[in-house]
């Protein structure tokens, strides 16, 4: 018997916070590398766009992959988008940045100082500020400059890799939290990216976000789907789910009875953010190793109560009392995906009066949808704590907008 240390945790949950064992995702890796390695001999790649839901290792996974693009001598631009997009105010440091790695002031070549120009027409037209970018004006006048981001960033990126290509280079660009682009930035994103790849440009894609990626995607430009290839990140299957609780365990001398680790397999359902959750728990209660079944069941209240009070509570204290409702009336049925009917019918109303308080879900994130019609959690797990936070399903009661209010209502 091994007393626990709990100075070598070493189980990671939290956002983006790399796993100590990055479990079942092998031919992801490989094939962004194939990707990666075909883009710098020049040949064309599509771009890659992981979809997936909360908590499943799509932050991590880019963050590999930008490591992985940056040991393969990529210049990288790795941006986050916050809700409510600003594409251009993400992009523009990050260009500049990638410029300057191509080395300004070098005499020989024309095009990284053509990027610069047209990187600075663009920062003014979109009003990004940003440092001096020490280069002469009216280099690249009518470049980037019209103010209309679908035509001004396919210039701006294309004219980044034509200098990335004179230097001999090529680069990389990530993108989380791809679903908070507004529509008009999405569909400038995806031409800017058909272009480039009409040019055979050297230049690497990856985004991640949530599911509904896909059809914002195909909605925006109907080619999108032909542009990306879209892999799927969700849960583990089961012997990368063991792999991901026994090896960082094993590694500092610590086992875990299949017992063990099947009833964590059981209550994260193999989601990766609960497995680091339950794996982080035990680990600190249990009170020597092997660590048992009874381990797990005692520290579970805990850790459910742990997740109620900060993953689930925090996005359920940014809902509205008619989102929480809606989001409860689902919970009724189960973790999904259902019918928009269903759901209505749950509540006790029309689909059509409950359309809007659905969009703004999807908007915030919290839910999607894969085909026409059906709704689904974009959270795991999160049918069963609307359960626990609210335990009756009380009758949804859509307030009446006054003439003085409308359109004012729901803004968040
Ligand atoms: N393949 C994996 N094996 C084990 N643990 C993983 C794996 N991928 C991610 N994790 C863990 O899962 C948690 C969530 O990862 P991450 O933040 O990348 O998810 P996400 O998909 O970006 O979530 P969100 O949609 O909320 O941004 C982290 O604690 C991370 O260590
Ligand atoms: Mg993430």
């Amino acid at each position: 018997m091994t007393p626990m240390d709990r100075r070598k945790n070493p189980y990671a949950p939290g956002a983006g916070l790399q796993p100590p064992e990055l479990a079942g995702r092998n031919k992801l890796l490989e094939e962004a590398m194939i990707d990666m390695d075909r883009v710098l001999d020049a040949r064309p790649t599509k771009g890659m766009m992981m979809l997936g839901l909360r908590g499943v290792g799509k932050t991590v996974l880019l963050n590999r992959l930008h490591g992985i693009a940056e040991e393969k001598g990529f210049r990288t631009a790795n941006v986050e988008a916050p809700e409510g997009g600003m594409l251009p105010q993400l992009l523009v440091p990050e260009l500049r940045q990638v410029l300057y790695s191509l080395d300004l002031k070098a005499s020989t070549g024309q095009m990284v100082r053509r990027a610069a120009s047209i990187l600075r027409n663009f920062a003014a037209v979109f009003k990004v500020k940003v440092g001096d970018i020490e280069i002469g004006v009216g280099e690249a006048a009518g470049k980037a400059d019209t103010g209309n981001l679908e035509q001004d960033l396919p210039d701006l990126l294309i004219a980044v890799c034509e200098a990335a290509k004179e230097r001999n280079v090529a680069l990389a660009i990530f993108l989380d939290e791809v679903q908070y682009l507004s529509s008009g930035e999405l569909a400038s994103l995806i031409v800017a990216c058909h272009e480039v790849a009409q040019r055979n440009l050297p230049m690497f894609f990856a985004g991640a976000g949530l599911p509904q990626i896909a059809a914002l995607a195909g909605n925006a430009k109907s080619y999108a789907e032909r542009l990306f290839n879209y892999p799927e990140v969700g849960q583990l299957d089961p012997s990368a789910a063991s792999a991901a609780l026994l090896h960082p365990a094993k590694r500092e001398g610590v086992e875990l009875e299949d017992g063990a680790v099947q009833q964590i397999l059981h209550l994260t359902e193999r989601y990766p953010y609960f497995i680091q959750e339950w794996g982080f728990h035990v680990w600190n209660s249990a009170p020597a190793s092997p660590i048992k079944r009874i381990d797990v069941n005692e520290a579970t209240p805990g850790i459910i109560a742990h997740l109620d009070a900060n993953f689930f509570r925090v996005r359920f204290d940014r809902l509205t009392p008619l989102q929480q409702k809606y989001l409860r009336g689902m919970a009724e049925l189960g973790a999904g995906p259902f019918q928009t009917g269903e759901i209505a019918a749950k509540l006790g109303v029309e689909p059509a009066s409950v359309a809007t308080v659905r969009q703004q879900l999807i908007n915030k994130g919290m839910v999607w949808s894969q085909r026409h019609g059906e709704t689904a959690f974009t959270v795991p797990l999160f049918d069963e704590f609307m359960k626990r936070q609210m335990p009756t399903l009380e009758k949804y009661v859509p307030k009446k907008r006054s003439p003085r209010t409308k359109g004012k209502r729901d803004k968040r």
